[in-house]
């Protein structure tokens, strides 16, 4: 019998920019593309940590390139993009996925400065490398964004407001960009992940986390970084072709439990 399988359901020979791969989710991010035969552009404004990045996934005989890219600096997003394409030959997949904490109470007196740093690196900073790698994705032959937000765009935790609102617009941004560039058959998806044990999260002590995530997921557990690259890396496939729009938490079920 002929098989139904007609799309590939691999990233091998693909190539991917991940922003923020120096560390948690987007070296994860890096880590699991090279495993599975991508080339992958590791990005990130820590020059080191992308370079060990690299240096990592080509120890494991990976194919792998460090870039420090700051996801705040237009220019240098093109000039980085031009320089990805020139090396791997093209540009399949972006992963939008540098971050920083932005919270802080409303009467705060570096409110205005923490939300004009949130909008710009946690919003801004993913049009912009959308819009530079468009030319390059519109030659790929399956084109592939996938934003990192955050439950807080779902629902808010409070003294939070700047970073809540920069992922609520990833959102949006998502379906926006997913409406715009869907006659092209370019997907755009967004993932919100939960709890998870990164840099961003360190600084929590071990019993607070147990205790939050025991209170508020429904697997009782902070969620490791493989677990959200691994939900990245198949909206990449190139048999991902259908899903575009879509708003994934990644949470251990945070959203879903009520109590
Ligand atoms: P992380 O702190 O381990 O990694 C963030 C990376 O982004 C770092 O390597 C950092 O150097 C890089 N970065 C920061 N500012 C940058 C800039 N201007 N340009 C380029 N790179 C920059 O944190 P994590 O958790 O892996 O964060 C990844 C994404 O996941 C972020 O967008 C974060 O907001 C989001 N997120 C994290 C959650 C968590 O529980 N850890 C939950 C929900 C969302």
């Amino acid at each position: 019998m002929e098989t139904i399988t007609k799309l590939s359901r691999s990233v091998k020979g693909l190539s991917v920019l991940v922003t923020g791969a120096a560390s948690g989710m987007g070296r994860a991010t890096a880590h699991a593309f090279a495993d599975e035969g991508a080339w992958v552009a590791v990005t990130d404004f820590n020059a080191e940590g992308a370079a060990a990045v690299a240096k990592e996934i080509s120890d494991a005989g990976g194919s792998a390139k460090a870039w420090t890219l700051d996801v705040g600096d237009h220019d240098a997003i093109r000039r980085v993009i031009a320089e990805i394409v020139a090396e791997y030959g093209g540009l399949d997949a972006v992963v939008n996925n540098a971050g920083i904490p932005a919270g802080l109470p409303l009467e705060h007196e570096r409110y205005d400065a923490v939300w004009d740093r949130a909008l710009s690196i946690l919003l801004t900073a993913h049009q912009r490398i959308v819009r530079a790698a468009l030319p390059h994705l519109r030659k790929s032959k399956s084109p592939r964004i996938v934003n990192i937000a955050s439950t807080e765009a779902l629902g808010a935790t409070g003294r939070d407001s700047p970073y809540a609102a920069a992922k609520a617009g990833v959102v949006g941004l998502t379906r926006a960009m997913a409406v715009d560039l869907g006659p092209e058959g370019i997907t755009v998806n967004c993932i919100c992940p939960g709890p998870i044990r990164t840099g961003m999260t360190q600084l929590i002590p071990e019993d607070d986390k147990n205790t939050y995530a025991r209170r508020r997921t429904a697997l009782r557990r902070y969620g490791d970084p493989e677990e959200v690259a691994h939900i990245t890396l198949s909206l990449c496939l190139p048999a991902a072709s259908f899903i575009t729009g879509a708003i994934i938490p990644v949470d251990g079920g945070l959203m879903a439990r009520n109590a």
